[in-house]
């Protein structure tokens, strides 16, 4: 029995044909010429060599669309920037959709978009875990579960690649905070590097992902791109990757360590590389290891087929209307309804309610800032896309106590705006928490819609009617938020990370005193001329240089036990649990076959389940599987997703679902061996729809 088949990227030149290609050239080349090869070129480029057929490669981030660049630090790359951009709804969006299979679709209309643009180097997708509510990142990554991100990256990376484009696995490792990033030092141990925060890495690697960015974080008082264990040890021999390693931008500031570490490409092309050709005329630094490194990269150009075709494709531009419509399909089945008393939706479309829509985000798009930003064209905001079912609907910006009162639905759009550099804080502003308070309680009829990266803090909204998760819509998604509204797309996104009550629920609180003062340092570094009711984040960005005075630990003292593995384990119950979301349907499971009561550490395990549509009206749900050691002699959470999947069904209909367990659903990571060890014993399996509401259990003896 083998079904569990991974995606898988082949390169178009073979790694043999690429690899002699590549030493043929370095022998050739000058120093000077291997000392510009191995730094970045003009901010986003690898430098081009006509006389050895190296074209110039751009690089272009990032995880959610492609980001559009007219200038950078005042450099001119307006010759670069496509005329426009799909923005699609954040990854932390499609995480949320838990189907991988449109994972697939979505990487590949980004890869489509960036060879219309001549872009071959993808910076991204992004896969730090959700460890932290308030980390500015999250709505870039996947999540805080390892084998769900892992499963998404898979996909991600073969529908990028596929398309004649790099993928680049990023941030290497452990960088969960934006805190003062390159500041901050991830004090975390090997067993929670292997098993939380690696096996996205490890999925991507194993997909065949041509490239991975090391992080700005510190870990264990390291910096990461320059760090023999992160790259030589974890990346290259652990995971096998041999392709090409980039720096982030700006994380260098030792260029004799950043050589001995297995990086490859210094980003951007920055004053820590300058006295490194005096290190090697002086013997410093071996010129062996030049050559590696550029070997290296111009191997992975050479797979890819850089050097013989070109890879701007203009016919690719004929593709960006479909790419819109995976857009669409990314944000109808990634919102999550988190909550919906009395059923008060769906609120059909063309209803005659009185329906007055108020609080922010409405007649513009809110996208997560920084390099992950995209802008989109053909935007539909809230407000355009409401209208359009609801013809009383009533939209206004400051809504009185008599306007809510008045309603017969109040519809409050709140949110974060999470930016790269800095973290936010869980909290909702003063002024959005007392509209949701105040809509609430005047109106028995509310309605939420949130529109952020990551949780946000939901814990006082008793009054609140119904909750729903719109996350970074991108250009499209408010379309999707209509359909869901009216019930025409029936909701069936679920939680990729828990929200908790209170951000000091978390393991992660303390890292950032609440006490610190953001606003000022909002002020300092970032544009003063965003309002005050979005000065909700830290902004602590400092350069490599600053850094080293402001250096901080992050204690991830919680080793394994991150998001539910930590709520589970600590009886802390959250607001919503990790895997949670409403549909307008109800679902059930029964009847659970295993393919074997006892199984050898070798074999698989098939688990059959009959799920079934116990409502009115046709949806999908993810069944979710878990899998919790009995005795363990080692401390292991309660339980982990180790298989899922998406299913759709008719209303009244059923389906016998499988799911399938390796040997890797059993085992744990080793501090004593370093190695993955499974302990022969009793294993309990958990089925259900949501990692807190298990309806099936049952167990398995491993030999
Ligand atoms: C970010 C990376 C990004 C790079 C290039 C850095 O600030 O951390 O994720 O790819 O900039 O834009």
């Amino acid at each position: 029995m083998n079904p569990v088949k991974k995606p898988k990227f082949e390169t178009p030149i073979s790694t043999e044909v690429a690899q002699k290609k590549a030493d043929s050239i370095v022998v050739l080349m000058s120093l000077d010429e291997k000392l510009d090869l191995i730094k970045g070129h003009n901010s986003f480029f690898i430098k081009g060599y006509e006389k050895y057929g190296i074209p110039k490669v751009y690089l272009s981030d990032a995880s959610q669309g492609v980001h559009i660049r007219e200038s950078f630090l005042g450099l001119d790359l307006s010759d670069y920037a496509l005329p426009k951009s799909v923005a699609f709804p954040n990854t932390l969006c499609l995480t949320a959709t838990w189907n991988p299979n449109l994972a697939h679709d979505y990487a590949k209309s980004i890869g489509e978009e960036c060879r219309a643009g001549g872009i071959g180097v993808l910076l991204g997708p992004g896969m730090n875990m959700y460890r932290n509510s308030q980390n500015g990142r999250n709505f870039e990554y996947m999540g805080e579960d390892p084998y769900l991100a892992a499963r998404v990256v898979e996909q991600y990376v073969v529908g990028v690649q596929n398309t004649g484009v790099i993928a680049t696995l990023k941030h290497f490792i452990a960088n969960n905070t934006d805190y003062r990033r390159r500041a901050s030092n991830s004090v975390v141990d090997e067993r929670a590097l292997h098993e939380i925060y690696m096996p996205a890495f490890k999925s991507g690697v194993d997909a065949g992902a041509q490239a991975v960015m090391t992080s700005y974080n510190l870990i264990n008082g390291e910096w990461a791109g320059q760090s023999d264990f992160v790259i030589n040890h974890l990346l290259r021999d652990e995971l096998g990757f041999s392709n090409l390693v980039m720096s982030d931008w700006w994380s260098i500031n030792d260029c004799k360590a950043l050589i001995n570490s297995g990086q490859d490409l210094e980003m951007p092309g920055g004053e820590s590389m300058t006295n490194l050709k005096s290190y090697v005329e002086n013997g410093e630094v071996a010129i062996e290891k030049i050559d590696l490194m550029c070997i290296r990269i111009i191997k992975t150009l050479a797979q890819m087929n850089f050097l013989d075709a070109p890879i701007k494709d203009n016919s690719y531009f004929e593709k960006f209307d479909q790419h819109e419509q995976v857009a669409l399909q990314t944000a109808r089945e990634g919102i999550v309804l988190l909550r919906n008393e009395n059923n008060v939706l769906p609120i059909t479309k063309d209803s005659d309610k009185k329906i007055l829509l108020t609080g922010i985000y409405i007649d513009e798009i809110i996208y997560g800032g920084g390099s992950g930003e995209v802008k989109g064209y053909n935007k539909v905001t809230m407000l355009d896309a409401l209208q359009k079912v609801y013809p009383n609907l009533t939209y206004k910006s400051e809504a009185t106590d008599e306007d809510l009162k008045g309603a017969d639905v109040v519809i409050v759009s709140v949110g974060t705006w999470d930016w790269e550099g800095c973290d936010r804080r869980f909290a909702l502003t003063t002024e959005q928490e007392a509209l949701v308070q105040k809509a609430s309680t005047l109106n028995n009829n509310t309605i939420v819609i949130v529109n952020s990266g990551g949780g946000i803090r939901m814990n006082d909204w008793n009054h609140v009617k119904a909750i729903v998760y719109n996350w970074y819509p991108g250009q499209i998604g408010n379309v999707a938020l209509a359909e869901v509204l009216t019930g025409v797309t029936n909701p069936s996104g679920k939680l990729p990370m828990t929200i908790e009550k209170e951000f000091s629920d978390s393991p992660a609180y303390g890292y950032v005193s609440e006490e610190t003062s953001f606003l000022s340092d909002h002020k300092k570094y970032l544009d003063t001329s965003i309002p005050e009711s979005e000065l909700n984040r830290w902004s602590f960005d400092t350069s490599i240089d600053e850094a080293k005075d402001l250096l901080y630990d992050v204690e991830y003292k919680e080793g394994v036990l991150v998001g539910y593995r930590w709520y589970d384990t600590k009886n802390i119950t959250p607001l919503f649990p990790f895997g949670h979301g409403l549909s307008f349907t109800t679902f059930k499971l029964d009847d659970v076959q295993l393919s074997s009561n006892e199984i050898a550490k070798s074999e698989t395990l098939k688990v059959t389940v009959e799920v079934e549509n116990t409502g009115k009206v046709n949806g999908a749900t993810t069944i979710q599987l878990y899998v919790g050691e009995e005795k363990a002699t080692i401390i292991r959470p309660v339980k982990e997703l180790k298989a899922f999947k998406k299913v759709w069904l008719k209303a009244g209909e059923k389906k016998s679902i499988d799911l399938y367990l390796e040997q890797d659903a059993f085992s744990y990571w080793s501090p004593h061996t370093k190695k993955w060890e499974t302990n022969a014993g009793k294993f309990n399996i958990y089925i259900g729809q949501s990692s807190a509401a298990i309806e099936a259990e049952t167990k398995v003896t491993v030999r």
